[in-house]
């Protein structure tokens, strides 16, 4: 039974880097709440395996600006994954490879402003939305805005966990490596780069579980009267 109800359209933005665990909370907060949950990494990974199928090389602004322009209209973005033209392209986005393109893609401006309005529209009626630059730049007036961090080693190791059911030999330097590569390229690129907004709260999951990392968040936005207990 959900114990929580929130406010009509409550929109509560959650961002931070690789592995900060953002998509386990995101998920299970919504759950607690009630509201959807949308993932906005996989609108990069989606356009970042679309170009990968088409050849599109992923540093060419121009060919990317037009790609994702004709799909966005047609991209299927469900709280449980991501559809195009009738393909469920959930499974095949979230790879290692795909995920490597999708920070090289998320760095091209006209991709980010093409992406904007959907997910602007998506969450007008509530949700729970995470990303890099939700409270910053997608969502500024969301009434709930939350960062979360953990070191650069407990979030590769998190990873390499994921990775490491789909293919045993990975290893976890090497997922090290990327992720701090990535981290990089998303914190350090000139459009909507990854950053706290001012009126973020930060939590730093290295040592919380997510459940414990959930109740922080449940009694913020309990306190801020954004939900209150189902009697
Ligand atoms: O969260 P993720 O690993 O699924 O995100 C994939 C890439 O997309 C990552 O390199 C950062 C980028 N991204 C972004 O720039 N802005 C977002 N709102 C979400 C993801």
């Amino acid at each position: 039974m959900r114990e929580w109800q929130a406010i009509d359209g409550l929109q509560v933005a959650i961002d931070g880097p690789s592995g900060s665990g953002k998509g386990t909370v995101a998920s299970r907060l919504a759950e607690e709440v009630g509201l959807p949950v949308l993932d906005t990494g996989l609108l990069y990974r989606f356009v970042a395996a679309v170009a990968l199928e088409r050849d599109v090389d992923l540093e060419d602004e121009a060919q990317l600006a037009a790609l994702s322009r004709d799909l966005v209209d047609q991209i299927d973005w469900r709280d449980d994954g991501i559809f195009f033209g009738g393909r469920d392209y959930t499974d095949r986005v979230r790879g290692e490879a795909v995920g490597a393109g999708a920070s090289r893609v998320a760095a091209c401006e006209a991709v980010r402003e093409n992406l904007l309005p959907l997910q602007r529209r998506r969450a007008a009626s509530g949700c729970i939305m995470d990303g890099r630059d939700i409270g910053s730049v997608v969502l500024p007036d969301a009434q709930a805005k939350f960062f979360l961090t953990a070191s650069l080693r407990e979030r590769a190791r998190r990873r390499w966990a994921q990775y490491k059911s789909r293919n045993p030999d990975t290893d976890l330097e090497q997922v090290l490596l990327e992720l701090k590569m990535r981290d990089q390229r998303d914190a350090e690129r000139q459009h909507a780069p990854l950053r706290q907004a001012a009126d973020a709260i930060a939590i730093d999951s290295t040592t919380l579980r997510a459940d414990e990392v959930v109740d922080r968040m449940l009694g913020v936005l309990e306190r801020r009267k954004l939900i209150q207990p189902v009697d």
